[in-house]
């Protein structure tokens, strides 16, 4: 798992004393993208949304705010599913142990299900956002997409508007992608530039245009798990690439890359970008579109409108990818407008991959067969 034990962290004032970005990298073999936890001021304290790991870093940063701003207060899990934001929910409530813990409904556990205090939560504080009430509900309104009934489990996530601020929070159902290198990557550019070369001999050159090639190739893989212009070599010839001049390091990996890309790669990377920027740079996940939401259009739609009726939304802060992205309530109703018409949950090109496991869960009985009249 990049970033292999040390995890720095990016943190960044959004709004002057009210809103806190908490930035670190997660992933597999380099394919790191940004994972995003918001600390809002809320009367009495600090809230933190979708904790990120409590690093010694992180929790200093907050101390320092706690001291300006009061405790914290509130740590809020919005989503039932999503494994990389409740993994740090325990710890996180075990540095700051006089906090609340908020939790959506339906949290759940593969393969076993598992009492959520056996999952790290703390039994004596931890709540479940609606059934036991709504945290500052007098600043903050909630707004709930779910629970859609997958079959594994249930899709649930609640987005969290500060009023006074106009952020929207959410955690996985809407993303920015954007061709600009997310700043985290200053850090540590390593992982762009491993993935901006073309074979595993290739030494790791730092250069603006290979951070963004990186960067979107990066994009590709993260969405996708195999994009199609990607090919894996024969083991003769990834074996052949690791004595190279280059090669004897380990941030190279010593020379083991398994990939090839094909010609017109960045068309694909540029197509995600596009969709972005077609609905006021605002995207579902391919991942969630082509596994989650294609069985429940209409429920997402409905939240869409339901997000659109407030009026104080000036940007979106999602847990992962770019933010802020500036947004306004009547762009939320027509980008729901534009989900409705385009064509949805493609199986062709690159999005292969994720219609093959969606084949394999239904044949598994894991999950309902897809409606074809939503597709
Ligand atoms: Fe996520």
């Amino acid at each position: 798992m990049y970033p292999y034990g040390h995890r720095p962290s990016l943190i960044r004032e959004l709004l002057p004393g009210r809103v806190w970005s908490v930035e670190q990298l997660h992933g597999v073999w380099y394919v790191a993208v940004p994972i995003r936890m918001t600390v809002l001021k809320v009367n009495g304290g600090l809230l933190l949304y979708s904790p990120v790991a409590p690093t010694a870093e992180v929790v200093a940063e907050l101390r320092r705010l706690e001291v300006a701003h009061g405790p914290v207060s509130t740590i809020v899990l919005a989503t039932a599913s999503g494994l990389e934001h409740k993994v740090a929910v325990p710890a996180m409530a075990r540095a700051f142990a006089k906090a609340t813990v908020w939790v959506c409904e339906g949290q759940w556990s593969f393969p076993l299900r598992l009492p959520s205090a056996w999952l790290g939560f703390p039994s004596d504080r931890t709540k479940v956002l609606f059934r036991d009430g709504l945290p500052h509900a007098d600043q903050l309104a909630w707004i709930g997409l779910g629970p859609l009934d997958l079959g594994l489990g249930n899709f649930v996530e609640v987005a969290c508007l500060d009023r006074s601020s106009g952020c929207l929070l959410v955690t996985d159902a809407l993303v920015s992608f954007t061709a600009t290198v997310p700043a985290i990557f200053e850090l540590d550019p390593t992982p762009l530039l491993f993935h901006a070369r073309n074979g595993g001999a290739d030494p790791l050159i730092d250069t603006e245009a290979n951070r963004i090639k990186g960067w979107k190739r990066i994009l590709l893989f993260a969405n996708f798990f195999r994009p199609a212009a990607v090919s894996v070599p024969k083991l003769g010839e990834i074996l052949g690439q690791m004595y190279g001049d280059q090669c004897n390091n380990p941030r190279s990996h010593f020379g083991f890359y398994p990939f090839r890309w094909s010609e017109d790669w960045e068309s694909d990377a540029d197509d995600l970008i596009r969709g972005a920027d077609e609905s006021f740079g605002i995207s579902l996940a391919p991942v969630l579109e082509r596994l989650v939401f294609v069985r429940a259009q209409e429920p997402l739609l409905e939240w869409l409108r339901k997000l659109g009726q407030y009026n104080e939304i000036t940007s979106l802060v999602s847990a992962h990818y770019d933010a802020p992205k500036q947004l306004k309530a009547t762009q939320l109703i027509a980008i729901a407008d534009r989900f409705e018409q385009r064509s949805w949950a493609p199986s062709q090109g690159s999005w292969q991959t994720l219609a093959s496991i969606d084949q394999t869960l239904i044949r598994l009985g894991l999950v309902g067969a897809v409606d074809s009249s939503h597709r």
